[in-house]
């Protein structure tokens, strides 16, 4: 990986003289674009796209996630849902069928093969597509829409490796594109209330942050359709945090990572791998060929990533044991500290009992983040609550009004690249590993994450 490492860094180091050019206006020089953010102090590389009166989309991948996505996508004033490409024809009719109910003219439909998605990109005259296929197929979707001159959204995590996550920094920028990560977490209500108090300093300095995907999904990974058909491939050949972003991604925008801060560099351990091995000796019959699936994922994933400005964030996967959801969701200042699962917060001199928690319930009344207060929002059916609307709300405000999106390219890489940097580290006694510089040095005056109003 060093290796890999140098030589992009030595790539970068070539382009750096000629970055600022090379990127205007795409990447200009643009006042912050989010609401009440603070506004930056010199040239942000932001990158905007021309403002587009109506998105014509391409879906990839039209199962559980996918599915949730054309439902709300269908729902957006300005979009038109022009293909549909599935590597099972019939979740690609299905999805065709899903458009005509809504009213829509018939997509064109993309369904011989798991590589037909280059052909929609060839063919069809695109300005978004949207993939929500099995992880490694991310890339490659998203690189044929680059090419092919279209905006491209993807599933978490973006990418499975280091390599790939160059890949997508790369083509983004060659071809002038949005590519962007739909980490819908980002938009989850308590997340965005969270994001509203750092903004409002209510933390004071911020010092540690905590974050997880813990999800017991075994019977998800042995199912015999959706992810069980690719998931739990993952596990019999990684072993580190296969899935960092849905606790990481909230916590990196509180820390303005790639926006004045960044991930420097972690240590990641793993324990031992029980949990599908459990499963396969309890649920399945002898003569099932799961049965000899070995695996080596080990259950639960430890990890510490150090920012730049030395804040650290301690960070968990594990998804093969029995336990409630939780994605811990903590930020701790030098004033207080809120945190998820069960949600609380406790900040000195406001809370009403010195060193006791206290419910968020005041909070939401006094700070609910101004995108939350839309009744749209509320009430939308959508996926997970309201925040997978609010995402894919997002995207097309920002495609359509030119604005820069609210992560992008280089969150993408940053959140995703923890994956291999945890496997490389547990592959090697837990060793310190440094973490890209996506931005190639931008980071330090790329304005932060405003708070965004409805
Ligand atoms: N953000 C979230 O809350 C959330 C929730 C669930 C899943 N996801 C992510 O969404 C993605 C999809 O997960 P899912 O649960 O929908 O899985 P799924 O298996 O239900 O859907 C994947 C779909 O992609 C299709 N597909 C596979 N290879 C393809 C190819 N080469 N070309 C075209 N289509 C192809 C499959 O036939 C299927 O329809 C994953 O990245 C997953 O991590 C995110």
């Amino acid at each position: 990986m060093r290796d890999d490492i140098s030589r992009r860094d030595f790539v970068r180091a070539g382009a750096t003289a000629g970055l600022g050019a090379a990127l205007v206006p795409g990447f200009g020089c643009a006042p912050a674009p989010f609401g009440q953010g603070p506004a930056p102090q010199q040239a942000s590389p932001l990158f905007t796209a021309p403002p587009l009166e109506r998105v014509r989309m391409g879906f990839v991948g039209i199962g559980g996630m996918g599915s949730v996505h054309l439902a709300n996508y269908l729902q957006l004033e300005g979009v038109e849902v022009k293909a549909v490409c599935d590597v099972d024809p019939s979740h690609a009719a299905r999805a065709k069928q899903r458009v005509v109910q809504a009213g829509r003219p018939e997509p064109a439909v993309y369904d011989r093969g798991p590589r037909d998605f280059e052909r929609m990109c060839d063919e069809q005259e695109l300005d978004l597509v949207l993939t929500a296929t099995p992880w490694e197929w991310h890339v490659p979707v998203c690189l044929a829409a680059l090419r092919t001159g279209k905006h491209a959204a993807t599933e978490v995590p973006a990418a499975v490796t280091l390599d790939e996550c160059w890949q997508l920094v790369e083509a983004a920028e060659r071809y002038r594109k949005h590519c962007v990560m739909l980490e819908n977490c980002c938009y989850d209500r308590r997340e965005m209330l969270m994001l509203n108090l750092v903004r409002q300093g209510i933390f004071g300095e911020l010092l540690h942050g905590e974050c997880s995907y813990q999800h017991d999904l075994r019977d998800v990974k042995f199912s015999t359709e959706g992810e069980g058909l690719w998931r739990r491939a993952h596990a019999m050949r990684r072993n580190g945090n296969l899935y960092p972003t849905h606790g990481l991604g909230p916590i990196a925008q509180c820390f303005d990572i790639n926006r004045g801060n960044r991930f420097d560099h972690l240590v990641s351990m793993s324990g031992p791998s029980r949990g599908l091995q459990l499963w396969q000796q309890e649920h399945l019959a002898a003569d099932d060929p799961r049965r000899s699936e070995r695996y080596v994922l080990g259950d639960l994933n430890l990890s510490l990533i150090q920012t730049a400005q030395g804040q650290t964030i301690y960070l968990v996967h594990n998804t093969n044991d029995p336990r409630p959801y939780s994605r811990i969701n903590a930020i701790q200042g030098t004033r207080g500290l809120m945190q998820g699962w069960p949600d609380r917060i406790y900040v000195e001199g406001r809370s009403a009992h010195e060193d006791d928690w206290e419910p968020l319930d005041a909070w939401f009344a006094q700070s609910e983040h101004p995108l939350w207060k839309s009744e749209r929002v509320r009430t939308a059916s959508g996926g997970h609550g309201g925040m997978d609307f609010l995402e894919d709300w997002r995207l097309i405000t920002c495609l359509r009004g030119g604005l820069p999106t609210d992560w992008d390219v280089y969150d993408a890489a940053a959140w995703s690249c923890i994956s291999e940097l945890t496997e490389r580290s547990v592959a090697d006694r837990s060793r310190t590993m440094d973490v890209p510089d996506f931005t190639h040095g931008a980071w330090r005056t790329r304005p932060p994450l405003g708070i965004v109003e409805g």
